[in-house]
């Protein structure tokens, strides 16, 4: 039973859980119209105090899209947090206007913090670096409806996988499904996190860590870039270093399987050439469409509606 239920971590859901939202998600994407009522006198609140284009904005339609409506704020200034009130009484009064909150908050932990304040389900819409459970919903959707399937599969991860969250999230999410293999691209200083690697070996996935593209380009079935994320950068001489690190282009390509499906959680800064776009296995803009059907799946699951 999902209902009334946090997603606050990935593995917060069995996968048994998982592929119940996947299983809602791909019928509301055949026939949107038949849910297009079941959440009429639901209200969705949106903490955001951090910016964000797709998340809030995927969130906002999918209320709409169930026929709910939505109330919140998309950065902190705007709210009674720049007067000096708390996270904790901020999340206490809005559950007495909504019956859900997706959060989204710059601190690892705000929001499995934040949701012991919340009599309302709490979503967390991404924490700092540590995870983004939505952005994996969306992702996951994007395979099942490109793969048809979760398991067997070869993952690329490339750009930043030290701060980009949607990673992390992903790489536990599919370290569940039998036989897939993981391929971490990265400089040496944005290396996937020693935690995540303990887990894969305790879960006996395989996984290899490379520093080129070119050369494991031909073996992926799915390509996930990631964008250097700025914004966590201590130092900005070590950003604009290691920014411009990969950039996916034609040329790249070229040693790719046919059916490489190639995804990124966007916002892309340069890290796929626009050239890419034209691509048919460029899904990031299609990935960004499921991230609403993921949502109103999950809205649908946590406030129980049948
Ligand atoms: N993928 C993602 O989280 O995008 P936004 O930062 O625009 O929400």
């Amino acid at each position: 039973m999902l209902k009334g239920r946090n997603l606050i971590n990935t593995d917060d859901f069995s996968v048994e859980e998982i592929d119940e939202i996947m299983a809602l998600a791909q019928d509301i994407n055949k026939s949107p119209e038949n849910f297009s009522n079941s959440c009429r006198g639901k209200i969705l609140g949106t903490l955001f105090f951090e910016p964000s284009t797709r998340t809030r904005l995927s969130f906002e339609s999918a209320i709409h899209r169930l026929g709910g409506d939505c109330i919140g704020f998309s950065e902190s200034q705007s709210s009674s947090i720049s007067k000096g009130e708390s996270l904790a009484d901020t999340i206490k009064t809005v559950c007495n206007y909504v019956d859900v909150i997706a959060m989204r908050h710059p601190k690892e932990g705000s929001s499995n913090w934040g949701s012991n304040y919340s009599s309302v389900p709490l979503i967390n819409a991404g924490d700092g670096g540590h995870q983004h459970p939505t952005q994996t919903l969306t992702d996951m959707l994007t395979i099942r409806e490109t793969k048809g399937k979760f398991s067997g599969l070869t993952i690329g991860f490339c750009g930043d996988l030290k701060f980009g969250r949607t990673v992390h999230s992903l790489t536990k999410a599919m370290s569940n499904y039998d036989n897939n293999h993981f391929v971490f691209i990265s400089p040496e200083e944005l290396q996937i996190p020693e935690y995540l690697k303990i887990e894969l070996d305790h879960k006996n996935c395989s996984y290899e860590e490379a520093r080129k593209l070119e050369k494991v380009i031909d073996k992926l079935d799915i390509l996930y870039m990631t964008r250097v994320q700025k914004e966590r950068f201590f130092n900005e001489a070590d950003y604009i270093r290691l920014k411009d690190r990969y950039i996916l282009d034609n040329r790249k390509l070229k040693d790719s399987k046919s059916d490489l499906v190639i995804l990124h959680p966007l916002p892309r800064v340069n890290e796929i050439a626009v050239e890419v776009d034209d691509d048919p296995r460029a899904m990031y803009f299609e990935q960004a469409r499921y991230g609403v059907i993921a949502r109103m799946a999950l809205i649908l699951k946590l406030l129980g509606v049948e």
